[in-house]
């Protein structure tokens, strides 16, 4: 559903923890991104689900627009622990994210569930996030084109040509997320194109040119005020998926303004 705006996603993780630390960020939040022009910009912040109402009440009048991090692809029933899609959106959220690496590694989720996860939230009229992207091992072997295309292939299984364009498909390579270990590296603004251009063959091949020409791709992975243009603008993505750096709302509003810049 392409726009001619750059998307910028906040993802928060298992990060702000007080009902205190909320209230510090969500006021930082408002005050910091009266600075931004949404004329060329959007913003989606995913919040843990405790703080998802919150956040959506709080941002009700604002631009800035909220996602849950996970849901399950059931409506309801017992499943211990899960949050499902249609108790999300009603709290406000009309965007989750899929695939994410770190649920994929440390929660053993599936190309199958992520596809789960997927229809149902087209189903339900939400715009799946998904992410995708190889490992370092995978990168070192020299088959990053094969593992994204199983992960694309497996994800958008049995998704019709109407609903892939509500898609936003967002590039992250392993290797580049931050892990608070390893130093932040993240991929040339030409590897990052090549994922482009990749996804969008892909998509041309499984639907059509017009669906291709209509995705919204992303790169996320170690983004910062400081490399977002390289990230971004050179490689010629739709916008970039925020971790670390959108824990600090000063920080994270500077990042999304050089976009705007
Ligand atoms: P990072 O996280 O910006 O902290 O590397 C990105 C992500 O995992 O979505």
């Amino acid at each position: 559903m392409k726009t001619n705006k750059k998307i910028v996603i906040g993802n928060i993780k298992m990060n702000i923890i007080t009902r205190k630390d909320r209230e510090e960020y969500i006021e930082a939040l408002i005050q910091e991104s009266k600075s931004v022009d949404y004329e060329k910009l959007s913003i989606i912040m995913c919040p843990s689900l405790v703080h998802l109402e919150n956040f959506s009440d709080n941002f009700s009048d604002n631009e800035i627009e909220i996602g849950a991090q996970n849901i399950h692809w059931e409506s309801k029933g017992a499943y211990t622990g899960e949050t499902s899609i249609e108790m999300v959106n009603d709290l406000g959220a009309k965007y989750s994210l899929v695939g994410h690496s770190e649920r994929r590694q440390q929660f053993n989720e599936t190309n199958e569930e992520v596809n789960l996860k997927v229809k149902s939230l087209l189903k339900n009229k939400m715009i799946p996030i998904f992410c995708f992207g190889e490992a370092r091992e995978e990168r070192n072997s020299g088959v990053t084109k094969e593992v994204i295309s199983e992960q694309i292939a497996d994800g958008l299984r049995d998704v019709s040509a109407a609903d892939v364009s509500n898609i936003i498909f967002a590039y992250e390579p392993v290797w580049s997320i931050s892990d608070g270990v390893h130093p932040a590296e993240i991929p040339t603004s030409d590897e990052i194109m090549e994922v482009k251009i990749l996804v969008k063959k892909i998509v041309a091949e499984e639907y059509d040119e017009d669906a291709a020409e209509e995705i919204d791709i992303l790169y996320g992975g170690s983004v910062t005020s400081e490399n977002v243009k390289q990230a971004c603008i050179d490689s010629g993505v739709d916008g970039v998926l925020v971790g670390g750096q959108s824990l600090d709302p000063k920080k994270f509003i500077e990042l999304v303004n050089v976009l705007g810049e």
